[in-house]
């Protein structure tokens, strides 16, 4: 009998449901939340309320476009935490109320190992590009930036993280200071593309292990701002593409130098890219380069697995559903890392 496990993602700000059946996707519905673009950061209480309003469509979408009746699921999974508490809550209930209704049994997800499993979604049935065990797994987001040696399909280790912010953040705050919009990420990605990467030097820590700081970073890029703003009132204008170039080449060098270590101190050379930050091209290519140097078997995600989705969310639901891993109805969700 086939495996069909329905995923809701619903942690921050995309309304997601997905359903994967036997491994293979089968449908993986968005629903942005553009409410907050003129808010320059995600707002709790909106994010909430356009879940509750994109929730039901989202996930009748889901079911209609996998070709299942919702009678023919095996479970609900759903994103129980990290993220919003507001925002989980939603997704949470929703998913509870969905499973009880149907009588199958619900799983809970952690959203970062989801981000790392999404390596595991299969688009047809012969798609066979997933990493082996064990691999290192660099998971970069707006809220998180870990190194995860990844054993198997449900055990994973943080062997380093954030001290401070995150990657995604760092890119976000320094190009909110720009003037960007909100999320800046992409658009510092667009930008760096014509700019010289080495044109200002920033800010670059010195901890111990595999953690990784960007608040010397965003702060080192402030203080370049207000120096060169005294000088040139328009300096943010006149050199957008260098500034977006040599952030984006300062993050992703930060990010590589902890990673190559850690490829050389646990002998393991099979590595992927994992989180929002996985779509930005210049840390592509620095993985392709570290690929062709030092012969790194490398993992990069379809743009689409990159954000917040729920083919994540389903695709680490039907290895849970293998290993007989179920929640119980009362499990309430989490707004903070506690794995
Ligand atoms: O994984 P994600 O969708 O949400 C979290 O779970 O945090 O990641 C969102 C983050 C944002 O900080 C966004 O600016 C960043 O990913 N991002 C990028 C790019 N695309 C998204 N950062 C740099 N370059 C990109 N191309």
């Amino acid at each position: 009998m086939s495996i069909a496990i329905l995923g809701i993602e619903s942690s921050c700000d995309d309304t997601s449901a997905s359903v994967i059946c036997d491994g293979v996707l089968r449908s993986n519905i968005i629903a942005n939340q553009s409410v907050h673009e003129a808010y320059g950061g995600v707002v709790p209480e909106l994010a909430s309320r356009a879940h509750q309003q994109n929730i039901i469509p989202v996930v009748n979408e889901a079911i209609r476009r996998s070709g299942l009746k919702k009678e023919e699921l095996s479970a609900v999974a759903f994103t129980r935490g990290p993220g919003l508490m507001g925002s989980l809550l939603v997704g949470t209930s929703f998913a509870k109320g969905l499973a009880l209704g149907l009588n199958i049994p619900m799983i809970d997800i952690n959203h970062l190992h989801a981000h790392v499993m999404a390596h595991f979604i299969k688009e047809s049935p012969d798609d066979n590009h997933q990493p082996h065990f064990p691999f290192l797994c660099l998971l970069v987001s707006g809220g998180n930036s870990q190194i995860i040696l990844v054993k198997s399909y449900n055990q994973m280790e943080v062997i380093g993280q954030t001290i401070d912010d995150a990657a995604g953040e760092a890119f976000d705050k320094c190009a909110k200071v720009m003037g960007l919009g909100y999320p800046g990420g992409p658009v510092v990605d667009r930008l760096s593309k014509e700019g010289d990467r080495k044109a200002f030097t920033l800010n670059k820590p010195h901890i111990p292990g595999y953690d990784y700081s960007f608040s010397g970073l965003k702060t080192s890029f402030l203080y370049l701002l207000r120096d060169e703003l005294k000088k040139d009132p328009d300096f943010i204008e006149h050199r957008k593409n260098d500034l977006c170039a040599s952030l984006a080449y300062t993050v992703v060098e930060i990010l590589m130098d902890k990673l190559r270590k850690a490829v050389k101190e646990y002998g393991i050379n099979e590595v992927a890219v994992a989180g929002g930050v996985s779509a930005n091209s210049s840390l592509r290519t620095a993985f392709e380069e570290h690929a062709i140097k030092y012969g790194w078997k490398i993992h990069v995600p379809k743009f689409s697995f990159t954000t917040d989705n729920a083919a994540m969310v389903a695709i680490t639901g039907y290895y849970k559903y293998l290993a007989g891993e179920f929640c119980p109805a009362n499990l309430p969700p989490f707004s903070r890392v506690i794995v």
